[in-house]
């Protein structure tokens, strides 16, 4: 029987294994998907592990999507630019692959759900760490854009615009004050998560009516950016899509099947409702 694993730490927060057991059922594919609990100190002794002990293929997750590249022996050329992991295969010789679905996984869940919309708008992304890297990539690789970036620390923001053609950075209080020029802003800093972090990353008070407002976060389901964008008639959209489309795609990865991910929304919007 094949088994699959979802590496990080913290890791009990993950829906990872109930997702893909949950798609092995109704696909019928014989495997199981647990979670590991794996610290910095030993991530390089987990993967000599999980190859040894005939894992079949894993996600990363936070903090180890960097740090695992040096121990894979491929990486797609989306994983590279990205500089991050969070799916990995093991081929028929052994070897190790990692790619990158997370950045795919937004922007086809930003297609489902605002189908024909997003052509010539203008992109604002909130924050500048590993997530806003991800997404810019994929949104550019997709035609997308032009993309700005604005964090709360904004060498980061220069930093990550000086690597994506044709992007810009700029300072919070700026971002706030031009906000109604952008028609897609997508929020992706941790401000709002798990109602740990309150408040919102960027007063969204300049938005323009019917601007999209995307935020990677989905627990909770609404962040208070996005209860704020509502209030000024934006269309919103939360994290679950981009979760769960990032998995639909290590899924195909993994056995060449597309499973249902319109089910799986609504499934965890219902637990985490
Ligand atoms: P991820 O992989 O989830 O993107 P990351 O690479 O650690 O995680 O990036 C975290 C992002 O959230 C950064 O843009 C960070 O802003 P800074 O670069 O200024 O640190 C942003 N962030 C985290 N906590 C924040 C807070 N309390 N207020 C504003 N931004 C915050």
């Amino acid at each position: 029987r094949k088994w699959f694993a979802v590496i990080g730490d913290p890791i009990e927060q993950s829906m990872s294994p109930k997702m893909h057991n949950s798609w092995f059922i109704e696909n019928e594919i014989d495997a199981t998907y647990i979670p590991i609990h794996v610290s910095k100190a030993d991530l390089k002794e987990a993967v000599m592990s999980l190859k040894r002990l005939g894992c079949s293929g894993w996600n990363v997750t936070v903090p180890h999507k960097t740090a695992i590249i040096p121990f894979l022996d491929h990486i797609d050329p989306s994983a590279k630019i990205m500089n991050a992991v969070n799916t990995v295969e093991v081929l028929s010789d052994g070897t190790l692959r990692g790619s990158n679905t997370d950045g795919i996984g937004f922007v086809r869940s930003l297609e489902e759900a605002f189908p024909g919309q997003l052509d010539n708008k203008k992109v604002l992304i909130i924050g500048a760490g590993g997530a806003a890297r991800g997404i810019a990539f994929a949104l550019q690789e997709s035609n997308y854009g032009p993309i700005a970036f604005t964090n709360r620390t904004i060498e980061k923001a220069l930093e990550l615009s000086s690597e994506l053609l044709g992007s810009t950075a700029m300072s919070i209080e700026s971002a706030e004050a031009s906000l109604q020029e952008y028609g897609l802003i997508i929020q992706t800093t941790s401000v709002g998560m798990n109602f740990s972090q309150q408040g919102v990353p960027l007063n969204p008070e300049n938005l323009a009516e019917g601007s999209i407002v995307a935020d990677i976060i989905y627990n909770p389901l609404e962040t208070e950016l996005l209860t704020k964008s509502l209030e000024r008639n934006a269309l919103t959209m939360n994290g679950t899509g981009m979760f769960v489309h990032q998995g639909a795609f290590a899924f195909e990865k993994w056995h060449g099947i597309q499973p249902n991910t319109e089910k799986m929304i609504e499934k965890i919007t219902i637990t985490l409702g």
